[in-house]
């Protein structure tokens, strides 16, 4: 991590918050692109990076956060697309705008942030792609559009890593638990009182290095409290043939 630049989208709380504190720790340099401002610059101000206002739903603001990561640093090395909110509607409180609003920046967000890093990421021959996804991507939730949005970061990202080897650029996702960031406080002591462990944003941090860090690409990690971070085997369905 040394050295190394890093856009982490959704920076500025949490679990993206603690990986921007994780890699300053070890002596790389963050950008925090995040839609609040307050504490995204507040947060590069405390570890020395770089802040860029961005709403991710925007393909806009996406690329210019790559640009302006590339401008002040001189490359990208890696990309934490991590900027992610619960679903704000089910099947029987369903709006139309409540659903988009979900899937905007669950997953609109993500595609925007991949597409706008692969120019310079494509240039430099190598980059390292890290996707947040969530055990709800990999199992269902009562949290429906959420998952859904999850599922599809799943598809995603084992789906676009062949087509990006050749570039040099690997591409996964990290499906974490419950873990204990302000976007779990309101249910955290349900959560406790039913049993379950909540992991520290901390340790999804130490699983995001390892990923980025990790030779594969077009993996899906699970990061669980007390758990050490797994790869998830991916079911091979062959197509029907003659
Ligand atoms: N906390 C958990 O239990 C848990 C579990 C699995 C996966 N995740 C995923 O981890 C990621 C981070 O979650 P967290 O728990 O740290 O949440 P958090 O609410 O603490 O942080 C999310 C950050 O994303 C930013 N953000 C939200 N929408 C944005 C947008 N449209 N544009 C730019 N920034 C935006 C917020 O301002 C905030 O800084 C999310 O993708 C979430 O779905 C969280």
């Amino acid at each position: 991590m040394t050295g190394a630049v890093t856009l982490i989208t959704g920076g500025a709380s949490g679990i993206g918050a603690a990986t921007a504190r994780r890699f300053h720790r070890a002596g790389g340099r963050v950008v925090i692109a995040d839609r609040d401002t307050a504490a995204g610059e507040a947060l590069a101000t405390e570890i020395g990076g770089l802040f860029v206002p961005a709403d991710v739903g925007d393909p806009e603001d996406n690329t210019h956060a790559v640009n302006a990561t590339v401008e002040a640093f001189g490359r990208l090395d890696n990309v934490v697309l991590n900027a992610g909110v619960p679903g704000r509607c089910g099947l029987h409180d369903f709006t139309v705008e409540a659903y988009r609003d979900t899937l905007r920046t669950n997953l609109d967000g993500v595609v925007y942030g991949l597409h706008a890093c692969l120019t310079p990421l494509r240039r430099q021959g190598h980059g390292s792609i890290a996707v947040m996804a969530s055990i709800a991507g990999l199992s269902g939730s009562p949290d429906l559009f959420y998952a859904t949005s999850k599922h599809a970061l799943v598809g995603l990202a084992r789906s676009a890593a062949p087509a990006l080897a050749a570039a040099g650029i690997r591409i996964n996702a990290l499906c974490p638990g419950l873990v204990d960031t302000p976007a779990l406080a309101p249910h955290r002591r349900a959560l406790r009182d039913r049993g379950l462990r909540l992991a520290d944003p901390d340790a999804v941090a130490a699983a995001v290095e390892a990923v980025l860090a990790d030779p594969g690409t077009g993996q899906v990690w699970t990061v669980q409290a007390g758990q050490p971070a797994a790869v998830v085997p991916a079911t091979e369905v062959p197509l029907a043939a003659d």
